[in-house]
């Protein structure tokens, strides 16, 4: 594969970055994973915005919007990728040892592509098992959740904690002890036919799936609901499931001890989502970013 590093294309071997990259050192930089079909990035637009917001958060110069998307269609195509899954990181860069961001000169900017690994088709059919992990997700006043960060011990530690338990995803409690997110997915359960999934103030990533699957869901007439819910109000639902931008939809069959069946309303709304996947392609081949 060819990585797309700072301002050109150069073959994986050579995309190597400092040892003083302060991304390296410190996990000061962020990142956003996209998806393409047909060799169309998914939702580019709405990607890069919360590109942009995460580096406002930070104090980082990016590369305009133009210039990343010009270096992500460069990379799709010499890899000759069609169905693919897409990561661009921007780090502080380069710079002296210390935590000043001021150290570092010029951003280090990375396109990844590689070809799309789907989930498994058993995982669907079967859902996947879910633990509720001991570690909480940051506080939206320490380092906020819609900070897209490379710093991602946080989301790591609770995915040790899956996997000791044999799990596929570990949903993190906010501090306050509300349902906050999965380490790389937002969660959804239905209960009475009302879709609920934890509102954007209880610290989690806004993701761009689940904001798809909210407004198909209402464009449905389906009723829902963004709030605060304890643990017990997800093991009391008739379905759960998470959304990202990799998996889509990805139905739920265990939390803990609590068994749940793959529900009609997931499978619905994993059947709406990808409608709108489809539509959004459609409306984008032929075009050139
Ligand atoms: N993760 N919450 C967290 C903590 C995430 O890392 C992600 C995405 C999401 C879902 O966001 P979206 O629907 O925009 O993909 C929610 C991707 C898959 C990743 O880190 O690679």
């Amino acid at each position: 594969m060819n990585i797309f590093l700072n301002d050109r294309l150069v073959p994986e071997d050579e995309a190597t970055v400092s040892v003083y990259d302060h991304g390296f050192l410190y996990g000061d930089g962020i990142y956003e994973t996209m998806r393409s079909y047909r060799g169309v990035v998914f939702m580019i637009e709405r990607h890069l915005d919360r590109l942009c917001r995460s580096a406002l958060f930070i104090g980082l110069n990016i590369p305009e919007k133009s210039e990343i998307k010009r270096a992500v269609s460069l990379t799709l195509k010499q890899n000759n990728l069609s169905e693919s899954y897409v990561r661009i990181t921007v780090s502080r860069g380069k710079g002296a040892i210390g935590i000043d961001p001021d150290l570092c000169k010029a951003v280090t900017f990375v396109v990844i592509t590689e070809p799309f690994r789907k989930y498994p088709d058993e995982l669907y059919a079967e859902g996947a098992r879910l633990i509720l992990a001991k570690t909480r997700r940051n506080s939206t006043t320490a380092v906020d959740p819609r900070i897209k960060s490379l710093n991602f011990l946080n989301n790591i530690l609770a995915k040790i904690e899956a996997k000791e338990s044999d799990a596929h995803e570990a949903i993190m409690l906010n501090s306050e002890g509300f349902i906050a997110e999965g380490t790389v997915s937002n969660i959804f359960f239905v209960k009475n036919g009302i879709l609920f999934t934890p509102s954007v103030k209880v610290g989690i990533l806004d993701g761009i799936t689940r904001e798809i699957v909210i407004s198909s869901a209402r464009d449905h007439g389906m009723r829902v609901e963004e709030g605060e819910y304890r643990p017990d109000d997800l093991l009391k639902a008739s379905e759960v499931f998470f959304t990202n931008t990799s998996a889509e939809i990805m139905p739920v069959s265990k939390v803990e001890n609590v068994n749940f069946g793959i529900g009609e309303i997931t499978s619905l709304l994993h059947t709406l989502y990808q409608d709108e996947v489809q539509k959004y392609i459609d409306e984008h081949s032929g075009y050139q970013p």
